[in-house]
């Protein structure tokens, strides 16, 4: 088990994907350099085949969100973890992460895996590594082929 959270009292933490606000959501995507252009339908399509996702509450405001990938038996993938402006270096962040890493549907869960190109150090505190051995990617371009690697087409953080 991880330490205990250190969250201020306020906030409250939701495993309950019903509950996440479509709009409020879009709009913590919009704050995001990866994420801007995403639509309503997209995002909600994603939202229908990710367990958990895992928000943060400040009353009626959704101050958090992330989204897990997973077999939940080998492997889960977290995407998409954002806290608002607002509400940084509160302890959100980490409060969200550790419930991915907690949630008793990944119980058996050995290996989580993530993508990003600027958020490493946040990672790393809870215990995530670099490992360059092992990442490969396959982007797509909109005509189906392989993308280049500088093509802004795959935008992932
Ligand atoms: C990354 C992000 C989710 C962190 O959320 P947060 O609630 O601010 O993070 P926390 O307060 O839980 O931070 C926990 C620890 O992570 C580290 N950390 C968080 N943000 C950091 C930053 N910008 N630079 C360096 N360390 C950081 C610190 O060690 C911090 O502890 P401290 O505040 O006691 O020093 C938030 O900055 C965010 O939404 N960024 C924009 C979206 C994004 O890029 N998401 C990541 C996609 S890969």
């Amino acid at each position: 088990m991880l330490p205990a959270d250190d969250v201020p009292e306020p906030i409250a933490y939701s495993d309950d994907r019903a509950r996440v606000d479509l709009a409020q959501l879009l709009a913590l995507y919009r704050i995001t350099w990866w994420g801007a252009e995403r639509t309503l339908d997209q995002v909600r399509r994603a939202l229908d085949h990710s367990h958990p996702v895992i928000t943060a509450w400040d009353g009626a405001r959704m101050v958090g969100f992330t989204r897990v990938i997973s077999d939940l038996t080998y492997r889960a993938t977290v995407w998409d973890v954002i806290v608002a402006d607002t509400h940084r270096r509160r302890g959100i962040g980490r409060a969200m992460m550790r419930r991915v890493l907690e949630h008793p549907d990944l119980a058996t869960v050995g290996m989580f895996l993530l993508l990003t190109k600027d958020q490493h150090r946040f990672y790393e505190m809870l215990g995530f590594r670099t490992d360059h051995d092992m990442c490969m990617v396959f982007r797509r371009t909109p005509a189906g082929g392989a993308a280049s690697p500088k093509d802004p087409h795959g935008k992932d953080a």
